[in-house]
């Protein structure tokens, strides 16, 4: 919800940009943070959600550690000031630069996703002399019930080592001199917002974890990965309920007292905090439909036009008119898929109102690209309370 302040304050600046509000930010770190604390949860912000400077600062200072799936995440991640020992580093295919970067840096573990990969870091870290820690990132078969392009925990998937590789896997670890087995790790996909699926994730989580025990590992970590969704449809009831989330898995992971839980959170703790700010260049009536054009596109915002996602869309200018119009609101690159929303219901539009796409906190800005030479879009921080 904007106030008439913010909307006055938006009419003085180009557009597109990423709107951020840093004190809906720090609410929602500090809640994730208490409810984590209750039941001593460690959580890794995923990165990959949004990488930008003044959020990544703020995550930091909440202690959270960091969840990388890149390099140069891992080396954002240690610029912005997470300490190594706290950052982790997952990721389908690592590639051999990667891998040294990361070994350089001491980081806490590898999430490792394949047999190969063990031996390839292996081999890595023997080179340098170097004793690394690992984690096995097991494809569970959970499935996330969430938007097929997002879920990542199922056979089907490219993710992790799947059931029936984990003896070999086992007999890998023991052939690896190099590396110290730390636990093991999960993460069957996002926006998850039946808690229930975790449920289901607990029970195998509990089963992998014993199946290490009995070949005689040490199971230390048990990393669940992220994937808490938040509520497209309702911007405004913005923060998640990171308790009962938490409290899922303290009911139903069996944690031993030497076992820690980490988590990595992305979407839940960044997606409410920001709005994309956009301005009407044209409105089109056609006969069978009526067009919005904006001069934000997805070059700005990808996740509509890559997975028909849903993101709220409200005309700012007429905040309080009535809403008896439906428009199509599409951006102006050369795609047909470029198109935030079908019949839209709004008020009457006109050029030059400045249109609201809310909840796009994660998975925004950092996907915006350069196509038809777009320039960077801009982002503007709330002052702080
Ligand atoms: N951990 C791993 C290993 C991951 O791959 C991801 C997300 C996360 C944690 C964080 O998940 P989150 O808590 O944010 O759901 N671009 C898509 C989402 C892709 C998620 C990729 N992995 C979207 O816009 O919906």
């Amino acid at each position: 919800m904007f106030s008439n302040k913010d909307i006055a304050q938006f009419a003085q600046l180009e557009t597109p940009f990423y709107y951020y509000d840093l004190s809906l930010l720090q609410e929602t770190l500090s809640s994730c943070a208490a409810a984590a604390k209750v039941y001593h949860f460690h959580v890794h912000y995923a990165m990959k959600a949004n990488f930008n400077d003044t959020l990544l600062k703020k995550i930091r200072e909440t202690g959270f550690g960091a969840d990388c799936v890149s390099g140069n995440e891992v080396k954002k991640a240690i610029e912005m000031g997470f300490s190594a020992g706290q950052v982790v580093f997952a990721g389908v295919g690592k590639s051999d630069r990667e891998i040294n970067y990361a070994l350089d840096q001491d980081i806490f573990c590898f999430n490792v996703e394949s047999v190969q990969e063990l031996e390839v870091i292996n081999e890595l870290a023997l080179q340098k002399g170097k004793k690394v820690k690992v984690a096995i990132r097991i494809n569970p078969n959970v499935d996330a019930h969430t938007h097929h392009n997002i879920t990542t925990g199922l056979d089907e998937n490219k993710f992790g080592v799947n059931s029936w590789d984990l003896p070999a896997c086992a007999e890998m670890l023991k052939k690896c001199t190099a590396l110290e087995f730390v636990g093991i790790h999960f993460h069957i996909g996002s926006q998850i917002t039946n808690l229930d699926v975790y449920k289901n994730l607990c029970v195998r989580v509990n089963e992998f974890a014993q199946w290490f025990e009995e070949r005689g590992y040490l199971v230390r970590v048990l990393n669940v990965g992220g994937g808490l969704g938040i509520d497209y449809h309702n911007p405004d009831q913005q923060i998640p309920d990171f308790e009962a989330y938490f409290k899922i898995f303290n009911d139903f992971l069996d944690v031993r007292s030497n076992q820690e839980v980490h988590f990595e959170l992305g979407r839940a703790l960044v997606g409410q905090s920001s709005s994309l700010i956009s301005k009407v260049l044209y409105v089109k009536n056609g006969k069978k439909k009526n067009f919005i054009i904006l001069d934000a596109g997805m070059t700005e915002l990808m996740r509509p036009a890559l997975y028909q996602a849903y993101h709220q869309i409200e005309n700012i200018s007429k905040k309080g008119q009535e809403v008896n119009f439906k428009y199509d609101v599409v951006g102006p690159i050369c795609e047909s898929t470029d198109c935030f929303g079908k019949e839209v219901a709004l008020q009457e539009t006109l050029r030059g109102d400045l249109i609201a796409i809310r909840s796009t906190g994660a998975y925004g800005e950092v996907m915006a690209s350069h196509y038809n030479l777009r320039e960077n879009v801009s982002v503007v921080f709330s002052e702080e309370n």
